[in-house]
């Protein structure tokens, strides 16, 4: 299996509502590394260029606000398919319909405060890392423990 980076960002509301520490823990939990983190505003152009493929949706203004609406975590994960496992762990858009154990089924509600982004292909996850890291600063190192997770 290849070893994938994925762009997480834990988003305002999740932020607010003392969530970071559970959603973070979730995924290092499930054997993810952590290789970059930090706290930051998204503006609405960086969101803008972020959500691109949905700009002529109908809530796409709402998106740009929500996802501006207070600061993010924006982090990259890596590990053995990373892209896929993450998304597995984050469940469907709509928190409603998200399975139980997912992170939106088990903390969310509304499709419009569901939590955490993640990259959905490796296509959007070598571009979203780009845009909020640029190139060379997500590091690849191994843990102790990583013999432990991967065969
Ligand atoms: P994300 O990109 O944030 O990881 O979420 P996703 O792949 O599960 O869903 P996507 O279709 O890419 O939608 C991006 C975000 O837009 C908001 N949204 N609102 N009101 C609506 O019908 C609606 N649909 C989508 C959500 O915040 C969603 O995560
Ligand atoms: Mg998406």
């Amino acid at each position: 299996m290849a070893v994938e980076q994925t762009l997480v960002i834990v988003k305002p509301d999740g932020v607010q509502r003392g969530l970071v520490g559970e959603i973070v823990g979730r995924l290092e939990r499930r054997g993810l590394r952590i290789a970059a983190l930090g706290l930051r505003v998204i503006d609405p152009e960086l969101a803008g260029t972020h959500y691109a493929e949905h700009r002529e949706r109908p809530f796409y203004a709402g998106l740009v606000e929500y996802i501006g609406s207070g600061p993010s975590v924006v982090m990259v994960l890596e590990g053995p398919a990373a892209i896929e496992a993450t998304r597995s762990a984050v469940g469907a858009t709509n928190p409603v319909k998200a399975a139980p154990g997912t992170i939106r089924g088990d903390l969310g509600l509304m499709t419009g405060r569901n939590l955490i982004h993640a990259s959905d292909s490796l296509e959007s996850a070598e571009r979203e890392i780009g845009l909020f890291f640029g190139s060379g600063v997500a590091l690849s190192y191994e843990r102790a423990i990583d013999p432990w997770i991967v065969e």
